[in-house]
């Protein structure tokens, strides 16, 4: 049979094509736009993604034997406040996993309801990027929109719905709502009260693995394909992913070096940081996780090379990057403010250390340790809570470098295990959707099966040490630097 895995990314929707047997038979990808309309705010437009997604399907499905097609799945960015009205229009663009307008709600949400309670509901606190503060801002700012809302979605499952008719979201993306009890799987009375939605304007939750619905027979009509397809839950893009590259069961860790960078910890039973710089979600797997998510981590580099240095030849960038360890030149690397884990939306970006002999080079390095140094972060504060990570998968467009590896292998002091394929999300939705028609009988025995690791990064101790020192430097930045950030506060 064959499994389509929909990962839609802030960049681009990337589809895949699975065989019952892991082997991916096909790729296709669209782009579309990303919306800023202010310094630090960031949209997208639900009905491009759709468009993205029927067009992608159309070339995705070319050429293969569309009867073997069983289910498809999805992993999704997550976050995004999606609304709909009575008619299923969608109201306002999406505003996304990234943006940081929501101030003022999300200190309303921690300091006035405050952070003990918010934990206690959803096993989370308010961060800016999360969906309740965002519902909080459309009630604010734009009450005419807040009054129409029928239907309150996170990005995949706009397209759950839109393929099978099903108002529906899975465990893992709801945990990142801000309205989702994580511990008991429900949504949380409390948290709508507090954010003034009803249970009618949320979706059903599903297991990510469970099915929703079957393919509307109008679209199967148009893809040629049969309406007994069915339409599995999905999950958010990092757990699809950690499904992906087997970070499933307990104690595993991957890393996703994409538009935004996370380290993720799988854990058969929940969990909360005391600090709360974690997440606590729900994963894919039907278990949880805890995860701690940067917002620019290959963007950085995207940024830099296509907007500033004007070159697409990401590789050839690269190759003069030789003296490791021993950069003069620092970056900071919060281009949308930061998340995990010093939560700080008015955050942003500088090089630091730069002298006449600094070259383009430098900064490009600098970029790279920057996004590594930041992922170190998250991983310090997991070390904090006593995980001990000895080693993480990795995936993510960033994970194509050997260079980054090597990086992130030295500046965390871990081994990186490589795996077949890097196509994270997608190829955990497809992993998903074999779980989803019984293909399989867990996430686990699907992940364990379809898995495979290539190649082991090892972290070399001269190397170690030298980045345990410049990690020291970068660690003193932010903190200098937080009053230029918040001048105008
Ligand atoms: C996770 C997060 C990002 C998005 C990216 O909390 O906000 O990783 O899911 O798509």
């Amino acid at each position: 049979m064959l499994y389509v895995g929909i990962d839609l990314g802030t960049s681009a929707v990337k589809m895949l094509l699975m065989q019952t047997n892991g082997k991916i038979e096909k790729i296709v990808s669209r782009e579309y736009p990303l919306i800023f309309p202010h310094s630090g705010w960031s949209e997208q437009k639900p009905e491009d993604w759709w468009d993205a997604v029927q067009s992608g399907l159309v070339e995705l499905l070319d050429g293969c034997d569309k009867s073997q097609v069983a289910g498809i799945s999805f992993g999704g960015q997550m976050h995004g406040l999606v609304i709909l009205d009575a008619e299923d229009n969608v109201i306002r663009p999406a505003i996304l996993w990234n943006d940081g307008r929501t101030t003022k709600e999300t200190d309303y949400l921690n300091e006035v309801i405050g952070k003990d309670k918010l934990s206690r509901y959803t096993a989370n606190i308010a961060f800016a990027g999360f969906t309740a503060p965002k519902i909080l801002w459309v009630k604010n700012n734009e009450p005419e929109n807040f009054a129409k809302i029928a239907k309150i979605m996170l990005p995949k499952d706009y397209i759950a719905y839109m393929l099978s008719g099903t108002f529906c979201t899975d465990v893992s993306d709801a945990s990142g709502m801000l309205l989702f009890d994580v511990e008991h799987k429900c949504w949380s009375k409390e948290m709508m009260e507090i954010c003034d939605v009803k249970e009618s304007q949320l979706a059903q939750i599903f297991e990510s693995y469970e099915v929703v619905g079957n393919l509307k027979p109008e679209l199967a009509t148009k893809f040629g394909l049969s309406d007994q397809v069915k339409i599995i839950a999905g999950a958010g893009d990092n757990a699809a992913a950690a499904v992906g590259t087997g970070t499933v069961g307990d104690g595993r860790c991957n890393i996703s070096l994409g538009t935004s960078g996370t380290i993720f910890i799988s854990s058969e039973k929940f969990g909360v940081d005391k600090f709360n710089a974690l997440h606590s979600f729900a994963h894919a797997d039907g278990h949880y996780h805890l995860m701690g998510c940067m917002l620019s981590a290959a963007s950085c580099n995207k940024w830099w090379m296509e907007e500033i240095i004007n070159t697409k030849d990401f590789a050839g960038e690269q190759k003069g990057i030789e003296k490791l360890g021993e950069n003069e030149v620092f970056f900071l690397p919060y281009l949308m403010g930061e998340r995990s884990p010093i939560n700080d939306p008015l955050a942003r970006s500088c090089f630091l250390g730069m002298s006449m002999n600094t070259t383009r080079t430098d900064m490009t390095q600098a970029i790279l340790e920057g996004v590594a140094f930041a992922i170190r972060d998250s991983l310090e504060v997991a070390r904090s809570l006593g995980i001990k990570i000895e080693r993480s998968k990795i995936c993510g467009g960033g994970a194509k470098s050997p260079l980054w590896k090597k990086m992130i292998a030295n500046i965390l002091n871990i081994k990186i295990d490589v795996i077949e394929s890097e196509e994270g999300p997608g190829y955990g939705g497809a992993i998903l959707a074999a779980v989803g028609c019984g293909e399989y009988a867990s996430v686990e025995e699907a992940a364990e099966k379809l898995v495979k690791v290539v190649d082991t990064v090892e972290p070399e101790a001269e190397l170690v040490e030298k980045y345990e020192k410049q990690y020291r430097k970068f660690k003193k930045i932010y903190p200098a630097l937080k009053e230029v950030f918040h001048y105008n506060d």
